[in-house]
């Protein structure tokens, strides 16, 4: 019960964090066009307001994924279609959480630090053209609130990367 309690109260706090978090993020990119600019700052007040471990994207280039702006320890450049989850959640264009990157069969570690994770696809037009993803040094970090928010991120992206494409 006590841990239960200790849960909400914290998951209280994480709402609160990205509901001040989100409207900085949208007055960052409104009036500057630069995508990779755009992006990069996103990640930084990501990292910055949400205290993640690692938080960045992947470009879906040709027949891989390539790693673009990121906040966090340097992490690995290139990932293949259905690999590591990253890989998966391109392949199958949804949000996966991982609560323990050691319990899921092909996890790419880049860090040995990094506990557990979630990954979102950058939809646009119903493909993936980019992975958001965050990784965190705690066991078990993600849940219904951070898909909520990222979602909300991940389409300020896609509506940022859209906007290049006209
Ligand atoms: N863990 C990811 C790789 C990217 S890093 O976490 C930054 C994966 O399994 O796809």
């Amino acid at each position: 019960m006590t841990e239960d309690l200790i849960k909400a109260a914290a998951n209280a706090g994480k709402e609160d964090l990205y509901k001040v978090m989100l409207p900085q993020i949208k007055a960052l990119v409104d009036g500057e066009s630069d995508l990779i600019a755009n992006i990069a700052n996103i990640m930084a007040v990501l990292k910055e307001s949400m205290n993640f471990f690692w938080v960045g994207v992947y470009f879906v280039k040709a027949e891989e994924l390539v790693l673009g702006p990121f906040q966090g320890p340097l992490a690995c450049t290139r990932i293949g279609y259905g690999k590591g989850v990253c890989g998966k959640a391109w392949q199958e264009g949804r949000v996966i959480i991982v609560p323990n990157v050691e319990q899921f069969p092909g996890h790419i570690a880049c860090s040995s630090l990094s506990k557990s994770e979630i990954v979102l696809p950058v939809m646009i037009n119903d493909r993936v053209r980019m992975i958001l993803d965050v990784d965190s040094d705690q066991l078990n970090d993600f849940d219904a609130v951070d898909v909520k928010y990222l979602t909300e991120v991940s389409t300020i992206i896609s509506d940022l990367f859209k906007a290049t494409l006209i």
